[in-house]
């Protein structure tokens, strides 16, 4: 698998982000799913599906601790494109064991804890959002932070079997910001207080100017734990 998407690079390297995701969505008609956290790269790849006018699955993984302007984000923006985004909510069984065992805050405590929070209500309802999938959509890109600055645009996911393109990997914030205000897509109204990235509510503040834009991201941890899981490297 690693030749095949060693190759892809290859073959793309010189592509646009929307070259890329039309070659994909081609190819892998019926096999291709988008993740969105309603963030603004997520809405610009919104916006380019749209365009494109192919059948991808869309999805959204609703933690159950979101901002309520990201439900107002992705209310707004399933109706302006009139594509359904299918919400994945995390075991509640599992939730139940979870806040009874460690408690409802239970992410501040250790990152173990925060790990398990993330494993339950993201990594497990991600993984059902895949089934059957053969590529994974994604608005990842370099710039976000020094776990993901050796990303490539086509990426093998070992851990979950399968191709993952992050059409924006190479996007700087001013070439993001500039094409979401050309196209006009709509953005979550928390990118203009201070949240560059959003997660989770209790894990998510807005920055300062001059911090790294995931330093609102568990600010309380280091740089090389804050990752959810959901792009680890495996
Ligand atoms: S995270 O791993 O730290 O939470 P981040 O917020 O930077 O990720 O988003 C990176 C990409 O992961 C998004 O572009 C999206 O494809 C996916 N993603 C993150 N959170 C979600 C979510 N709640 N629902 C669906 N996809 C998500
Ligand atoms: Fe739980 Fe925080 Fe992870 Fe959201 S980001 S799943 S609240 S630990």
């Amino acid at each position: 698998m690693k030749e095949k998407v060693d190759g892809l690079n290859r073959q793309f390297i010189d592509s646009t982000a929307e070259e890329a995701l039309s070659w994909f969505v081609t190819e892998f008609n019926g096999r291709i799913a988008f993740s969105t956290s309603l963030g603004a790269e997520d809405q610009v790849i919104m916006h380019m599906l749209a365009t494109l006018k192919k059948p991808v699955k869309i999805f959204t993984l609703d933690t159950g601790r979101l901002f309520q302007e990201t439900y107002d984000t992705l209310d707004i923006t399933q109706k302006k494109y009139g594509m359904t985004i299918g919400v994945y909510f995390p075991d509640a069984a599992m939730v139940e064991e979870m806040v009874r065992t460690k408690g409802i805050n239970l992410f501040y405590d250790s990152i173990e804890n925060r790990r398990l929070c993330c494993q339950i209500r993201k990594i497990e309802p991600l993984k059902r959002a895949l089934q059957g999938m053969e590529v994974w959509v994604t608005g990842l890109r370099k710039e976000q932070s020094v776990t993901r600055s050796e990303a490539a645009m086509i990426e093998w996911d070992a851990g979950l079997e399968i191709i993952k393109i992050n059409p924006l990997i190479h996007w700087d914030s001013e070439r993001l910001w500039q094409y979401l205000r050309e196209e006009m897509i709509p953005v979550n109204e928390l990118h203009s207080q201070g949240y560059p990235s959003i997660g989770c509510m209790p894990c998510t503040r807005a920055i300062e100017p001059g911090e790294d834009v995931r330093a609102g991201r568990w600010w309380w941890e280091l740089a090389q734990y804050k990752e959810c899981g959901l792009h680890k490297k495996h």
